[in-house]
């Protein structure tokens, strides 16, 4: 019997799934689809508002007062955060890697005008003590009587990604509309939650589409790890009788260029050319590099044989703006 936790609705759901009828034929007989994740919301858009619904709920049923998490300075999930403590009548305050910066735009510009309070860290206190600097954070707020909520990097933890398996519900009720059966979803892969989502609907709906990540950032091993971790986490929690199986976590590693939110003229170029194609923006730290990282497999046909295939655009609009003189030598 599963456990299904409480939500708060917050994303417009269900996003839609299209055909890239243009796109694909830069990959002869592959058919192209995307689900559209970067619809599901204005100022809240993207994947992580999925996880929120249930880590959000969580923190306001337990009487939270702010949320806390973190990420890079342009962090989605970090300007996701922040949007949604505004609506639900929370203060929000962020640990960022970086410095503050002088020119505000992008995710940083929404999570100031929300009104987050932002702590900043050097990029070594991020790797080796995020969680801790949270937890001491928390306990000042407790010492003047505020409780407050810690929301790991990506709302990745047990909760946010049982919560975001719905997604896979919603996909499979769409393809069943659309009379499509996919046999592989691709997807970018920042700390690894929304392939561990993917994952886990898999596992739980007896899905056959193979299911990929293109890591964005660090690499394969450090991803099986991370996804395994999280994935034995959400089968403590909430489903114990789960088989995890090492072989579904599927990597195409390789395609990190010059590193995490650092973008190369090639990727842009990809962005681009989609843009013009689709009329769909893509984010140059994740779902652009990662789709120019898949074009780039297709090229090398290092793929197995494929028809049908679902590409997740998982939002980060606003991460493009920091991007614009890099954007000019290309446009
Ligand atoms: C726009 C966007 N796409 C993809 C990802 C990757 O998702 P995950 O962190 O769940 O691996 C993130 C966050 O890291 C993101 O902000």
């Amino acid at each position: 019997m599963i456990r299904t936790p409480e939500f708060t609705r917050l994303a417009n759901l269900p996003t839609p799934i299209h055909p890239l009828q243009v796109w694909q034929q830069k990959t002869r007989g592959v058919n192209w689809w995307i689900k559209r994740d970067d619809l599901t919301g204005s100022a809240s858009s993207g994947n992580k508002i999925r996880k929120l619904e249930y880590v959000a709920h969580a923190a306001r049923t337990q009487n939270a007062q702010v949320l806390i998490t973190c990420g890079g300075l342009q962090s989605n999930h970090a300007r996701t955060t922040a949007i949604v403590a505004a609506q639900l009548g929370l203060k929000s305050h962020l640990v960022l890697r970086g410095t503050a910066p002088e020119v505000w735009n992008g995710n940083y510009m929404l999570d100031k005008i929300a009104g987050a309070e932002i702590s900043y860290i050097t990029p070594e206190e991020y790797a080796s003590a995020n969680l801790a600097i949270m937890q001491e954070l928390a306990q000042q707020y407790d010492r003047h009587g505020i409780k407050a909520w810690i929301i790991p990097e990506g709302a990745s933890d047990a909760l946010g990604t049982f919560g975001y398996a719905k997604a896979v519900a919603e996909i499979l009720e769409q393809s069943k509309v659309l009379g499509v059966e996919f046999d592989a979803i691709f997807c970018a892969t920042g700390s690894g939650g929304t392939q561990a989502v993917l994952i886990l609907g898999k596992i739980l709906h007896g899905w056959k589409a193979k299911i990929y990540g293109i890591n964005i950032c660090d690499d394969a091993s450090y991803f099986e790890n991370k996804i395994r971790a999280i994935l034995s986490d959400v089968k403590t929690n909430f489903l114990p009788e789960i088989k995890i199986m090492d072989a579904e976590i599927n990597l195409l590693d390789g395609h990190v260029g010059d590193g995490y939110a650092r973008t190369r003229p090639e990727e842009l170029v990809t962005l681009v050319d989609f843009a013009r194609q689709e009329g769909i923006i893509l984010d140059p730290v994740y779902s652009g590099k990662a789709l120019h990282g898949l074009m780039q497999e297709f090229a090398n046909h290092s793929l197995p044989k494929l028809t049908n295939i679902l590409f997740l655009h998982s939002g980060g609009i606003f991460g493009l703006f920091p991007y614009a003189e890099q954007f000019k030598e290309v446009c």
